[in-house]
């Protein structure tokens, strides 16, 4: 193999096999990618690559969105689609395709994975054509899709709780919040800062101190005298699952569970001071929080509504209008 100085140089031949040989054990939980580069699905991961030149690599400049297969269904895959949409405008992106297409191949590239449990992922990209920061010099904006197997929630965090810390990271600012653009860096070092001091995750504070949002997901409290509280939405990002749950809650307040549901601003204050926390999003589902900077939440065990609320969502990832049957393969 030809050299310079001590580094190999790849010839095109040989990077089929090195792309393989680059494959790692965890990428079993790769199923299917779409590509708008190459114009398809593929399923072997050695495949599953992106051009250094995407704007999305090197600038950011890209919005994805996460829905899931659950049990052969695509849930709420709809609702994901619109906020996709919606970044995609705050993001300035161009659609490479129109939204009916993008859901298509969504729909086509969970069909080719096979999978009946499976996270669907999936990015609009200004798309490649060099190493700029404006997308004019882009040939065409981008679409990914990508399904793959997360590693599931322990058990033990709906059975015992979640702990959480208050974040020393600065939350993205209002604007930037609502974007669900592929600037993740705020989210990875809240997780990693919570990990840091042995809890499960971080919250978010806003600007104003109030009650922000975790990682990527959202929290909300249920109050001593039974108000399912969330913070309103224009300095976060609008859970798709947590605004899914509080239609759901609706049925706990006619039960007599909830007195009442309220969408406003949350203080550090009331939440801490609640009988029960909670943490909402497409991958956790709806989980008790139990403690928060080393202090119990309400009686430290967890509660009651997070428990209902669980069961609920499960009901409706099982039999509800926000379900899709995966057209799989019979083959
Ligand atoms: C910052 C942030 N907040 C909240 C959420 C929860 O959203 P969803 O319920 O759609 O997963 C996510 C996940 O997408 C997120 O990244």
């Amino acid at each position: 193999m030809p050299m310079v100085g001590a580094t190999p140089v790849i010839s095109t031949e040989e990077v089929g096999a090195r792309l393989r040989q680059a494959v790692h054990a965890k990428a079993v939980n790769f199923h299917a990618m779409y590509s708008s580069v190459l114009g398809g699905i593929v399923t072997d991961p050695a495949y599953m690559v992106l051009p250094l030149d995407d704007h999305m690599v090197h600038r950011g400049h890209a919005v994805f969105d996460t829905a899931m297969i659950v049990n052969g269904q695509l849930y709420q895959v709809d609702a994901h689609i619109e906020r996709l949409l919606r970044s995609t405008e705050m993001a300035r992106l161009q659609l490479p395709y129109a939204p009916a297409q993008l859901r298509q191949i969504i729909i086509d590239t969970a069909a080719a994975s096979r999978q009946r449990n499976a996270s669907v992922r999936y990015w609009v990209s200004a798309g490649p054509g060099g190493f700029g920061l404006g997308p004019g010099e882009c040939v065409t904006s981008s679409f990914y899709v990508m399904i793959f197997t997360a590693p599931p929630e322990p058990e033990r965090s709906y059975a015992e709780g979640l702990k959480v810390i208050t974040s020393t990271i600065p939350i993205k600012p209002p604007f930037f919040a609502r974007v669900k653009s592929t600037n993740y860096l705020p989210n990875v070092l809240v997780v990693m800062e919570a990990k840091d001091h042995g809890a499960d995750n971080g919250v978010f504070i806003d600007h104003r101190g109030l009650v922000g949002e975790s990682s990527n997901m959202n929290v909300a409290c249920v109050t001593k005298d039974g108000v399912l509280r969330h913070p309103a939405f224009d300095a976060i990002l609008s859970g798709i699952t947590v605004q899914r749950v509080l239609q759901l809650a609706e049925q706990l307040v006619a039960q007599g569970d909830l007195r009442a549901i309220r969408v406003a601003d949350l203080s550090v204050a009331e939440a801490r001071d609640a009988a029960e926390m909670l943490i909402l999003g497409s991958s956790i589902k709806v989980a008790p929080i139990v403690q928060w900077d080393g202090q119990p939440i309400g009686d430290g065990q967890p509660g009651p509504i997070a428990r209902k609320l669980l069961a609920l969502w499960r009901a409706d990832t099982t039999a509800s209008d926000q379900l899709i049957p995966v057209p799989y393969p019979t083959d």
